[in-house]
């Protein structure tokens, strides 16, 4: 896959403060691209530099072989922005703000009006094609927020915040939709404050904090920058008498396992992070005549990873 957006070195400086502190990332063609931080880390300046609607005040960014300065017009045609502040007309119907915005990249016509009502029908809001913004729940209005930005088929999707304040129903459409994307071939970016979202759909995350970069990969990758094990909690019965410090030393010994312990009736096992075949570990208990009563496996989410890495919580 070949690198879609590259962004080399990016500052931004609003006045004396420094809101982007030199950014380097790349985001490969056909990817969802998550970007995570806390409030104010720098996020929507990215976003706002790599959609050219700022200036960088220092640093590359270029879209597809287009640099987004010198070649701004051009490159702005293969990009579609959902803003993180709506940007929506109240006084046009939702069919006539896709429209409006979709028009913008050049559709006329036949070929505008099947776009528009793919755009609303994408995020659900078909039925309210002709309803104005104003007379919206908040929910709505993101829905059709994000089909402004995306009626035009961009390749290059930039999306702030798209679900805040959308139900989990409308959220679980969205997401879903956003798959559909990149599906059909289009590469995402992609910023969220809920943690799940950007679990569940970003094939890579970089994590960013006060305009630093901190850290950039897959979730798994991301995880194994800072701990390279995860706990498997097995819940068994041990009758009375049963040797456990002996079962404990035998588990202890079997491949991939860092630790073992048992609390009570659970045995703890810490094994590598690529271990994903427990099979073994159960076999071994089962054959010595104890039930499996419960297994859980716990690795770190990305809230971890997060405090882990920075030393501050996400939100
Ligand atoms: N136009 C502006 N003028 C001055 N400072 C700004 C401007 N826009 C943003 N900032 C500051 O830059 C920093 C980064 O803001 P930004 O909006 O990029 O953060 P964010 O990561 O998107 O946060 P959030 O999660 O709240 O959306 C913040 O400290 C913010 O106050
Ligand atoms: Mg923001």
């Amino acid at each position: 896959m070949k690198d879609y957006l590259k962004v080399d070195g990016l500052v931004k400086n609003y006045g004396d403060f420094c809101a982007v502190d030199g950014i380097s990332f790349t985001v490969r063609e056909g990817e969802i691209f998550g970007l995570l931080g806390p409030n104010g880390a720098g996020k929507s300046t990215t976003m706002n530099v790599i959609s050219s609607l700022i200036e960088p005040t220092k640093g590359n960014v270029s879209i597809d072989g287009m640099d987004i300065v010198r070649e701004r017009e051009k490159a702005r045609r293969v990009i579609g922005v959902v803003p993180q502040d709506l940007a929506l007309y109240p006084f046009l119907t939702a069919e006539e703000n896709v429209k409006f915005f979709a028009s913008l990249y050049g559709l006329k016509g036949k070929a505008l009006s099947l776009a528009a009502g793919e755009a609303l029908e994408f995020v659900g809001l078909s039925d309210r094609a002709r309803v104005r913004p104003k007379k919206m729940s908040g929910g709505m209005k993101r829905r059709l927020n994000i089909a402004c930005g995306i009626a035009h088929h961009p390749k290059l999707i930039i999306m702030d915040e798209p679900t805040v304040g959308v139900d989990a129903q409308s959220r679980e459409h969205i997401l879903g939709s956003i798959k559909t994307l990149r599906e059909r071939g289009a590469t995402v970016i992609y910023t969220s404050h809920y943690m799940n979202e950007v679990e569940d759909i970003c094939d890579r995350i970089a994590i960013i904090d006060r305009g630093k970069f901190v850290a950039c990969g897959t979730e798994e990758e991301l995880i194994s920058t800072v701990s390279d094990s995860k706990a498997l909690k097995i819940s068994t019965e041990f009758r009375a008498g049963f040797p456990v410090s002996e079962l404990i030393g035998e588990l202890s010994r079997l491949p991939d396992v860092k630790n073992a312990r048992a609390d009570e009736n659970t045995i703890i096992l810490e094994v590598g992070n690529t271990c994903k075949d427990f099979t073994l570990y159960l076999e071994h208990i089962t054959k010595r005549g104890l039930p499996i009563c419960g297994l859980t496996s716990e690795s770190m989410n990305l809230e971890d990873i997060f405090i882990a890495l920075t030393g501050r919580e996400l939100r």
